[in-house]
């Protein structure tokens, strides 16, 4: 077909395979974050409540020029699963079932949980996989027991496929709600399939129980989230699974309160060729979450995951002048009195004009899981669709999922990109890109010809 004005010089749309039948959400960990992820998904069905703060819900997304006037929604414009064809299962260590965890949760009111509850009531999780080696503050009974790691991880595959039959889902997805581990580094033991393999069946200590709930999505050819900071598909043999199986992988660490603000305020510090002397971050939380980063080794998980941020976003490499020595701290303190309402507080020390110093103080009274729940449901969505989209699904890392994370995944030996507003436009360009959109660069010289 000759091309028209109207798609001369445009690529052709990606073939994605439309998002038909039922899409099935299995979550290792179902305390806080997934509790109200699956409550909220509910209540939204139900037409009690809006999903604020999702942008596969509420978004739009321009395409063409700004008169155009053409802004479709993001789920309009790409296909998504609907909210109707989402079924959950999920892992905990604990027996209690959805409403009984929101309800220990603290997070949602009884109230609509009440409205919701045999629903919430019907999702009970199974026996996780478990090691207390992994995360030292928590000990519960409901877990598998195996002759080793590998048969660990083929009980996990057997969870898979019975939950996919008995559900009558299509596709899967895996996202980890689950509690941050102890701080790993990659080992030789990570390297390639055969030598994970060999770990699993030796009971090798640097495979946590989260990787072998990641080994096993990627056996199954299911997409796979890291909520958490945890070494988990951060390496090679992950890779390399997601690519062959066709499984794609996203990772790590919602980004959700005080990273989110961090990484909405210094790029506009950096734009703005504002220095930093330092920026001092302390939290207080009162949850399970905190309960666990009371632990050194689980915190010096977290703690990697959201210092990396501020050296990333401003590159004291290109402008030694401005960020050369800043100094950076973060602190997590458990206080039970909070819940999950999590206050916390900034000081960032920036200068101006001629070095003079200034300071800015950012006190954000926020709701842990509340901020963390849209994200959980968008990348979802957004992980179903590259598994449909064969130009993405053979990739591995979905970077261009980055604008949910706070410690993103790359290629190796590519730095990941921090900024809210870069991953932003990053997002929206790869969604232009699928459907054969021009990108959006806002050059704009045209306006004025
Ligand atoms: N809430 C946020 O804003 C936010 C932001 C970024 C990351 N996260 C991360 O998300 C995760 C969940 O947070 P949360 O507030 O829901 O915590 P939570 O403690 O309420 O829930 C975690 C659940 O995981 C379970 N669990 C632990 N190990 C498990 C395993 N091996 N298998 C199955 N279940 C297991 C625990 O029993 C618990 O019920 C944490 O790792 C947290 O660091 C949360």
């Amino acid at each position: 077909m000759a091309p028209t004005p109207a798609t001369q010089g445009k690529k052709a749309a990606s073939q994605i395979a439309p998002a038909s039948g039922k899409l099935g959400v299995m979550i290792p960990g179902m305390g806080a974050v997934a509790t109200t992820f699956i409550a909220g998904v509910e209540a939204i069905r139900k037409g009690i409540a809006e999903p604020i703060g999702s942008l596969t819900q509420m978004g739009t997304i321009r395409l063409g020029k700004r008169t155009d006037g053409n802004s479709p929604r993001i789920m309009d414009f790409v296909p998504l699963a609907g909210l109707n064809d989402l079924v959950f299962a999920g892992w905990d260590i604990f027996e209690e079932d959805a409403y009984e965890a929101a309800l220990h949760a603290g997070v949602l009111e009884k109230d609509l949980l009440n409205q919701i509850k045999p629903f919430l009531q019907s999702i009970k999780p199974m026996p996780a996989v478990f090691d207390r080696h992994y995360v030292k503050k928590l000990d519960g009974r409901h877990v598998k027991q195996g002759k080793n790691k590998m048969d660990l991880a083929e009980q996990l595959r057997a969870d898979i496929r019975n939950f996919k039959k008995s559900s009558g889902v299509e596709r899967l997805v895996m996202i980890w709600c689950g509690s941050t581990e102890i701080f790993l580094t990659q080992t030789a033991v990570h390297a390639s399939p055969a030598a994970f393999e060999e770990g699993l069946k030796n009971n090798d200590e640097n495979i946590a129980p989260s990787m072998i709930y990641a080994y096993a999505a990627m056996m199954e050819g299911v997409p796979f989230a890291n909520g958490a900071p945890n070494l988990t598909v951060d390496i090679p043999v992950m890779l390399e699974l997601s690519k062959k199986n066709h499984a794609p992988i996203a990772g790590k660490d919602y980004k959700t309160g005080q990273t989110l603000l961090k990484t909405i305020l210094a790029p506009g510090f950096k734009a703005r060729m504002l220095g930093l002397a330092g920026w001092f971050s302390t939290n207080i939380l009162g949850n399970r979450d905190g309960e666990v980063l009371d632990d050194p080794g689980s915190f010096k998980t977290k703690e990697e995951s959201k210092l990396s941020v501020l050296e990333q976003i401003l590159q004291p490499e290109l402008y030694p002048k401005l960020y050369k020595d800043f100094y950076h701290k973060v602190r997590i303190n458990y206080y039970p009195p909070r819940g999950d309402n999590k206050e916390g507080w900034d000081n960032i020390d920036i200068f101006g004009w001629l070095g003079y110093p200034m300071q800015i103080k950012v006190d954000f009274l926020c709701r842990d899981s509340i901020l963390a729940a849209p994200i959980v449901l968008d990348l979802v969505l957004f992980l179903d669709l590259a598994k449909r989209c064969p130009e993405l699904s053979g990739l591995g890392i979905q970077e261009w999922l980055s604008f949910y994370l706070k410690s993103p995944m790359t290629v190796p030996g590519l730095y990941p990109e921090h900024d809210l507003f870069i991953q932003s436009m990053k997002l929206k360009n790869t969604l232009r890109h699928l459907r054969g959109e021009d990108m959006i660069t806002h050059l704009g010289l045209e306006y004025y010809d």
